[in-house]
């Protein structure tokens, strides 16, 4: 059993605290928000995520995870402090990482002699180095261990990850770092730092680049009259391709994707590389999500307006909007004059959207129907699914439906009489 301090109580730091302490070791974990440490405290989560808060009230009882506002304290007797702390995009695109080194400069003096800081927070390629130098602790070790869980799926791609990367100038101490998370050594992978580093911006601009030419096939099915969902099974058969993230929609988004397209084709063109597939990528999502506002569109009168949008968070599972495709969607349709009446299961309030008079959050999918002109279904939640087409049919002004997802019963749609628009679907 390890004394381990979590300096960051979003998303990853939460996952990441919860899930060491499940593995038996003593967590405390912290966050400068106050009103939200006082929450985790009282076993309140405050993040959408499956199963996180019944393990992490679990662990509050047995008192071997525990919130604090104070880095000091989360640091002062770990044997290993992780950084969890976000990087957001600056408007060049770059990550700003200045929160990090506030915090080592806060914390070097506390850190206890053989304590090991291990970065978990996605970095731009050299940062980890600079960070150690900066910490400059000859008595403490350095290690880079990017973060590859998703949000709605944090606990389980914990407790099972397909591989844990750590970026280290000590392979003992790397592999001391691995143990926390696995016992199964097969899976832990030593590399450099920037190596670490880059794993992380190339797989996920991988994975995007995976929707984005979904999609970008998606668009030539419907040129040919073809059926996307064909495709899809015969391309992703190939082991080589696989079938994961190849599911058609209106784009990625989210807190990682359009951050890390973005850093990573401005580093790579701050030392004279030229990333132009991860650049038409972030073109081609653009593309894709104003894509469904055109088939919105097409499906409305001159006299017709009102649009019930069904999903606003990025994907189903998350109460996340960051970079939702459904907003930027949403954000159109009102730029264009329409009225927009939504409903997400975990977006109960638009007053933060910054959305207008035009825009309103009913309580259930069949409210945000009535008398709609069209329904566009923009995140794929169960609800939707089971959804009864002829119900909806007695509610609305105009029998259209966009499935931005490919998430709906196309027959039952059709059967009832529905307009009805997929992506790359006849
Ligand atoms: C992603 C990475 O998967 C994860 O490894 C990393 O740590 C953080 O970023 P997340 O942002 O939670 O995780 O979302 P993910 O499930 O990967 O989906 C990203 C976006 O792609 C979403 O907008 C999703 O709707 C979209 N997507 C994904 C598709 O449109 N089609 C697919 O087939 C898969």
């Amino acid at each position: 059993m390890y004394r381990i301090g979590v300096i960051g109580a979003g998303f990853v730091g939460l996952a990441t605290a919860t899930v060491l302490a499940e593995r038996g070791h003593e967590v405390i974990c912290s966050d400068v928000q106050e009103k939200r440490v006082n929450q985790l405290n009282d076993g309140q989560l405050p993040i959408v995520e499956d199963e996180l808060e019944e393990v992490m009230r679990k662990f509050l009882k047995i008192g071997t995870l525990r919130f604090t506002t104070s880095n000091l304290l989360a640091v002062s007797s770990a044997d290993y402090v992780f950084l969890c702390l976000a990087t957001p995009s600056q408007v060049d695109g770059t990550a700003n990482v200045d929160v990090l080194y506030d915090v080592i400069k806060e914390i070097r003096e506390q850190m206890k002699p053989g304590a090991v800081l291990v970065v978990k927070s996605t970095v731009p390629i050299g940062t980890t180095r600079k960070l150690r130098d900066v910490l400059s602790r000859f008595d403490c070790s350095v290690v880079s261990n990017p973060e590859f869980l998703r949000e709605g799926r944090a606990l389980f791609d914990s407790r099972s990850p397909d591989r844990i990367i750590i970026g280290a100038d000590n392979l003992a101490i790397a592999r001391e770092v691995g143990k926390l998370f696995t016992s199964n050594t097969e899976l832990v992978q030593v590399s450099s730092y920037e190596s670490a580093e880059l794993i992380k911006y190339a797989s996920n601009a991988f994975l995007a680049m995976k929707v984005s030419y979904i999609n970008d096939i998606a668009a030539l099915c419907e040129a040919f009259d073809t059926d996307i969902a064909a495709v899809v099974q015969g391309v992703g058969s190939d082991t080589r391709i696989g079938r994961e993230f190849l599911n058609p929609g209106p784009g990625w988004g989210g807190s990682c994707f359009p951050k890390d397209t973005l850093a990573l084709t401005v580093m790579a063109e701050n030392v004279g590389v030229k990333l132009e597939l991860v650049e038409a990528t972030i073109r081609a999502n653009e593309r894709h999500r104003y894509s469904i506002v055109e088939k919105i569109k097409s499906r409305l009168t001159s006299t017709s307006s009102r649009v019930a949008v069904l999903g606003l968070t990025f994907k189903a599972g998350t109460s996340d909007v960051r970079e939702s495709p459904s907003i930027e969607i949403v954000q159109e349709l009102i730029r264009q004059g329409l009225e927009v009446v939504a409903f997400d299961p975990t977006v109960r309030t638009g007053s933060d959207l910054g959305m207008g008079k035009t825009f309103r959050i009913v309580d259930s999918p069949l409210e945000a129907c009535i008398s709609a002109d069209v329904i566009a279904v923009l995140t794929e939640w169960d609800d939707f699914r089971l959804l009864d087409p002829n119900d909806v049919g007695h509610l609305v002004r105009h029998r259209a439906v966009i499935d931005a997802r490919n998430h709906l019963d196309q027959d039952a749609w059709v059967g009832a009489d529905f307009d009805y628009v997929g992506v790359g679907r006849i």
